[in-house]
């Protein structure tokens, strides 16, 4: 198939093995400067190392033209795909965002199902799987980032392209209950089918995706993950995603001391997320309201600062967290604040992560508490940046991908807001002994299985297929 690239040269050969890496995920980095953290962030090392082509969605546009537009190359080259305006809508605010991240969150509730937007979904992943084979060559990986793209690997196929095609899903896997509010649930063993591998965070997530897969009568299990299915044989595998934690380390060492205006004994709690339904918010800062309530009238007064960029501002729920968290904040500061202390700043806008690396050195603990998340790599960002000296104390949810490997954490409960609470005033008062007892076991992991880690992990596993 000829190379169909809008304006110059061809993409450039990089290899990894014998092919080059091509990645896909709807988020790209528009220009050369890469967004902190996340997927985007974990792509841009991932493909640092290997070189290849990043494929993103370009922003909306009046008409979709099939192809791939350059955009900057370098390590590796990058280049968008088009989608209208009615398209970003449909696929995008739609079918991604408002049906498969709240089913995939545990959130059936929250689903908004429309035919239309699951066509502009299906149009989306064709149009993506038509650049992709216009551009492949025999030996390349390809590579799926997340739940925009569930699709493009079985039309690919359809195309005949039989390339080895991974997928990784940064978010939980859904159970087999829940699943069965996806009006495609009976397509999506076909959808995944259609890869080599699928990578899942966690283990937990793993067991879910068995459990849908069984109830798929043309899926047979085989040993060592694999599955087989119509003939093709795939395998389902955990593959937890890690962090630079050399490189978010030195940035935090090396950033300057944040002025928060506090007393240099005044305990800080730090919270990092984006504005979304799934990360617990309300419940964390109900279980701070518990614990200004109860804590001991001698102790010097904390702050918790919770920063919350928002995001997805035009699907509905993300409106109502929005207004809710403003609520909960106005109450809790409104019951607690005097005239020289405001116990909960809330900083809904970005922070550069320079900035929030500094905070998290300086904070005395991290409430990480979602209420369904894939891995979260806030907790991971967080032990990296500590001094090991004086560390913070993570507080995590067992909801949090992160769980699985970071026990050594303190593991709450988001929904049980005593405990919760109980568990902060257990990290404002740790001995330093524990604290870097915790820290060091933690650091260990978040070093050992980092960014690298994960990338080299899963290629080799993709590699390792015979096409
Ligand atoms: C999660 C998803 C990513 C997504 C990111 C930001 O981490 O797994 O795929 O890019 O959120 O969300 P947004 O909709 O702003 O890209």
């Amino acid at each position: 198939m000829s190379e169909l690239v809008i304006d110059d040269a061809p993409f450039s050969d990089s290899p990894v093995g014998t092919g080059r890496l091509i990645v896909v995920s709807n988020r790209i980095p528009k220009s050369n400067e890469v967004p902190a953290g996340g997927l985007v962030n974990a792509m841009h090392e991932a493909l640092t190392g290997a070189g290849g082509l990043w494929i993103g969605a370009a922003d909306p546009s009046e008409q979709a033209l099939d192809g791939l537009t350059r955009i900057g190359s370098g390590d590796y080259d990058r280049a968008t795909f088009a989608i209208t305006e009615a398209e970003h809508i449909g696929y995008y605010l739609g079918y991604s965002n408002s049906v498969l991240w709240p089913l995939f969150h545990h959130r059936p509730d929250l689903l908004d199902i429309s035919e239309s937007e699951f066509e502009a979904y299906a149009a989306v992943n064709r149009r993506v799987a038509r650049a992709i084979a216009s551009t492949v060559k025999p030996d390349d990986l390809i590579w799926i980032q997340d739940y925009h793209f569930l699709m493009v690997a079985q039309e690919l196929r359809a195309l005949g392209i039989a390339n080895r095609i991974g997928l990784f899903l940064h978010i939980p896997f859904p159970n087999p209950t829940d699943v069965m509010a996806l009006p495609q649930v009976a397509a999506l063993s076909s959808w995944l089918a259609a890869h080599d591998i699928v990578g899942l965070q966690t283990m937990r997530d793993v067991t879910s995706a068995n459990e849908v897969l069984r109830h798929d009568p043309k899926a047979q299990v085989l040993r060592g993950g694999k599955w087989l299915r119509e003939n093709r044989t795939f395998s389902v595998l955990s593959f937890p995603i890690g962090i630079d934690a050399e490189k978010f380390a030195k940035t935090a060492e090396a950033a300057r001391k944040p002025d928060l205006q506090l007393a240099d004994d005044a305990p800080l709690l730090i919270g990092v997320d984006r504005l979304d339904y799934s990360k617990g918010l309300v419940q964390r800062f109900e279980a701070f309201d518990d614990y200004l309530s109860r804590r001991a009238k001698g102790d010097p007064r904390p702050t918790f600062l919770q920063i919350a960029p928002p995001s997805r501002e035009d699907v509905a729920a993300y409106q109502e967290i929005r207004e809710e968290l403003e609520r909960t904040a106005g109450s809790i500061n409104g019951a607690h604040a005097d005239l020289d202390w405001t116990p909960l700043r809330y900083v809904r806008r970005h922070v550069d992560r320079d900035l929030i690396a500094g905070l998290y050195r300086r904070a005395d603990a991290a409430l990480v508490t979602p209420l369904a998340d894939g891995m979260n790599i806030v907790a991971k960002e967080f032990v990296a940046a500590q001094d090991a000296e004086d560390p913070g104390v993570l507080i995590l949810s067992h909801f949090a991908g992160a769980a699985e490997q970071m026990d050594a954490a303190l593991l709450i409960n988001p929904f049980d807001k005593r405990s919760f609470s109980d568990a902060i005033d257990r990290a404002i008062h740790m001995p330093l002994e524990e604290r870097r007892e915790r820290h060091q076991t933690l650091r260990e992991g978040v070093f050992e299985k980092d960014i690298r880690w994960w990338t080299d992990s899963f290629l080799a596993r993709l590699s390792q297929v015979r096409p």
